[in-house]
């Protein structure tokens, strides 16, 4: 049976992920269209509470490897308990981060095995894949400059957040079907219109009528 359409934001922190989710989630909201938006870390009450772990910047001596663990715990509840119920019903789900995520802050930018954690990944998802992502890409320093970022990972240093940026035009490359990179830097309605129409292209082939 055909599943439904599963697309993901990724990128730096400041590059506007979240307000293009948002616009592409109220667009299908505007054309009926059933869909479900959530977030990674998070996105479930485990979810939501492990991200609160891993977001407290009093937990300065977290090590890597719990780190990695916990993104990978919150994501195979937020996996098993919406997305792939969503799916099966042939809805929509759009997610604000996923896996592209950890393979990008914790295997690449903090040195972790990447074979091992895109093993774990797939353990923690039940191998599912977005079939879109789009990572949206802006120079470090102009994200930063766009509000307060202080959380525990927000707070690792400039050099740590190059190499997500980095990390993320790499996987892109590897990617280059699956993932679109969209400049931050564009005003947010012409994203906006680019998100769109790279949807209508994936829905049309999908079977998707608008
Ligand atoms: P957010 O603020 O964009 O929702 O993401 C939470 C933070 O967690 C952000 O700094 C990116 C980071 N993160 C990881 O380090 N690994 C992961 O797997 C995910 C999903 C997020």
């Amino acid at each position: 049976m055909p599943r439904g359409l599963f697309i993901s934001f990724e990128g730096v922190e400041g590059c506007g992920k979240t307000t293009q989710a948002d616009a592409l989630v109220d667009w299908l909201k505007g054309k009926d269209i059933p869909v479900v938006y959530i977030r990674d870390p998070g996105g479930t009450d485990i979810g939501e509470a492990v991200r609160t772990i891993l977001l407290d910047p009093e937990f300065r001596t977290m090590h890597a490897k719990c780190e990695v663990l916990l993104f990978l715990a919150s994501r195979s509840q937020l996996t098993y308990e919406k997305i792939i119920p969503a799916l099966s019903k042939r809805q929509i789900v759009v997610t604000d981060r996923y896996a592209d995520s950890t393979l990008v802050y914790q295997a690449y930018a903090r040195d972790l095995p990447g074979r091992l954690i895109a093993v774990f990944n797939r353990f923690a998802t039940a191998g599912l894949k977005p079939d879109l992502t789009f990572l949206v890409d802006i120079d470090i320093a102009r994200g930063r400059a766009r509000g307060v970022f202080d959380d525990r990972m927000e707070r690792e240093s400039l050099l740590y957040h190059e190499r997500v940026r980095e990390g993320y035009l790499r996987l892109a490359r590897k990617a280059k079907k699956r993932i679109k990179v969209l400049d931050g830097e564009k005003e947010v309605r012409s994203l906006n219109q680019e998100v769109i129409a790279h949807v209508k292209t994936i829905m049309a082939r999908k079977g998707y009528t608008l």
